[in-house]
């Protein structure tokens, strides 16, 4: 999605919100940037992760509902969040706790609901995407994942700021236009606190203008492509070309990508 240029007055006043509520953001839970902490050491204790389950109950229903998911489960419901925590593994653990991070900062605002889970969804296949574009290349793979699961996350903040000011949401065009002129920028100041790495918060930050950051890169291409799957007028074909290009990919490759975020963009449980 092009950017619009022209401020409405939504903007100038979701801007204005934006810079008058920063110290107001919702912090991380303490588990939450526990876990998040922990993710992040190359080799940690996935039961340990488990554990923190049993202080949050957020972490211990999304160890199980991934570890039950239709990618994990191959037919074996697990009850148990250690056995859910061992079948994840490192890997799926770390994948689950990003996820985890990212949905406990998706606000419920009744009026865009759907709005903020499409972004959630959409936000999963990026991240996803992400990573195998990354695999592609000698990106690190994690990093692709987590910046494409958080290159949104400041569009739910937007939503609820505008929802707040109901003279401004009657038109979802217009309301959709003004998040996305801001959601970058918002994002970023949700997570700047986080302890993540620089080039994340990069990714995040730029991911409708990378520069030639090859984390940036793939975010901004993975973002490109599953705009595309999910509304096929939505981006013009010099834009993937642009993006592909920027990456370094050929059109084989770049047609498997496509190919795997339309397999994605179809299954109803991606973002469980
Ligand atoms: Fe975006
Ligand atoms: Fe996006």
């Amino acid at each position: 999605m092009s950017e619009s240029r022209v401020d409405s007055p939504l903007v100038e006043f979701l801007a204005k919100e934006l810079e008058r509520t920063q110290d107001e953001l919702p912090k991380l839970a303490r588990t939450h940037m526990h876990a998040l902490r922990l993710s992040r050491q190359a080799d940690f204790d996935v039961l340990e992760v488990a554990r923190l389950g049993e202080e949050d109950p957020s972490i211990a229903t999304r160890l199980l509902q991934t570890a039950n998911s239709s990618f994990h489960s191959r037919g074996l419901k697990i009850r148990n969040v250690e056995q859910a925590a061992l079948r994840l593994g490192v890997r799926g653990v770390r994948y689950m706790l990003y996820v985890a991070v990212y949905a406990q900062m998706v606000f419920d605002v009744p009026r865009y609901r759907d709005l903020i889970h499409n972004s959630f969804r959409h936000s999963v296949i990026v991240a996803r995407l992400a990573r195998r574009i990354a695999a592609l290349g000698d990106t690190d793979v994690d990093l692709a994942y987590l910046s494409g699961l958080l290159h949104d996350v400041g569009k739910a903040r937007c939503y609820q700021l505008a929802a707040a000011h109901p003279e401004f949401g009657s038109d979802y065009e217009h309301v959709t236009a003004a998040v996305h002129r801001l959601h970058a920028k918002s994002g970023v100041a949700m997570i700047r606190d986080w302890s993540l790495p620089r080039e994340v918060i990069n990714a995040v930050a730029r991911h409708h203008s990378p520069t030639s950051d090859a984390l940036e890169c793939c975010v901004a291409l993975s973002d490109t492509i599953v705009h595309m799957v999910e509304n096929p007028h939505s981006t013009p074909q010099e834009e993937l070309d642009a993006r592909s290009d920027a990456v370094g990919l050929r059109s084989d490759q770049v047609n498997y990508l496509i190919d795997n975020a339309r397999l994605d963009n179809e299954n109803e449980d991606v973002a469980a």
